[in-house]
């Protein structure tokens, strides 16, 4: 990665398996600390609505569940890094997922005098995960995340962030998709653990508790990460 422009005071790495609750946990952090999340998802999900280049390349790739190339992810993240609202810091959800990309990584903050604050595992286990992702569903109008079981509406089909009565369920959030991800998640993305675990940078989270509890351990190892 190669950028001259990066300004970013903070940065935080949510790691951990599909349905882990990383989108989740980093907007309650957004809300807590200021920062900015970048989903590397979402912002694939966006390119393949917009029908860019990048996006038609992503979105077979995203139905079955697989990584997408390590080429499209930086460069993608990397545009939207150098965006001045990342000057206020930002919680990475998603990326990197492989080596190449923790590297590519590594290489865009050293060249601008920047480091990993933290790197903070959520640690799930494989059929809480499965649990999580069928039943998940996000607001049409703001994309506040909902579950069917776990986190209803306070009045059913009216989105408690902005009131909109429309919500959407993920076209990869299927069963046969689930697996691949979860295969994908173990063989390339696990090993970050030690990659960051050398670095001296990784914290690791229970996260199979509920989401108000996970958030308070969270805060506090992000307020220690931030000193
Ligand atoms: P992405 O969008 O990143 O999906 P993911 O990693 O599979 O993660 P999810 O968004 O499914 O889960 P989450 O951990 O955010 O959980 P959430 O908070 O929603 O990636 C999608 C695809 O894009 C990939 O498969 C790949 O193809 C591609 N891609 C993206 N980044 C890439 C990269 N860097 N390189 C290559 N390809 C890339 O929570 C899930 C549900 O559980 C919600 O309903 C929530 O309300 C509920 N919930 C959350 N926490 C709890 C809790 N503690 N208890 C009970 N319920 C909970």
């Amino acid at each position: 990665m190669d950028a001259t422009t990066l300004t970013t005071p903070a940065v935080l790495i949510l790691l951990g398996p599909p349905g882990a609750g990383k989108g989740t946990q980093a907007r309650m952090l957004e809300d807590t600390f200021g920062l900015v999340q970048l989903s590397t998802g979402d912002l694939l999900r966006d390119a393949v609505a917009a029908r860019t280049e990048a996006g038609k390349a992503a979105k077979a790739v995203m139905e079955a569940g697989d990584l997408v190339s390590d080429e499209i992810v930086i460069d993608i993240l990397r545009d939207r890094m150098v965006q001045p609202d990342c000057a206020k810091g930002v919680i990475l959800d998603g990326f990197p997922r492989t080596t190449v990309q923790a590297e590519a990584l590594d290489g865009l903050l050293a060249s601008n005098d920047q480091k990993i604050n933290a790197a903070i595992s959520l640690e799930v286990e494989d059929a809480e995960m499965v649990v999580r992702i069928s039943g998940r569903y996000t607001c049409a109008g703001c994309g506040e995340g909902y579950h069917d079981k776990y986190k209803r509406p306070a009045k059913d089909g009216t989105c408690d962030k902005c009131g909109h009565t429309e919500f959407m369920r993920r076209a990869d959030d299927n069963a046969e998709t689930v697996a691949s991800r979860l295969t994908a998640y173990h063989a390339q993305t696990a090993p970050l653990i030690s990659y960051y675990e050398g670095q001296g940078v990784l914290k690791r989270t229970d996260a199979m508790g509920r989401i108000e509890g996970i958030a308070r351990d969270l805060e506090v190892i992000v307020r220690d990460a931030m000193i």
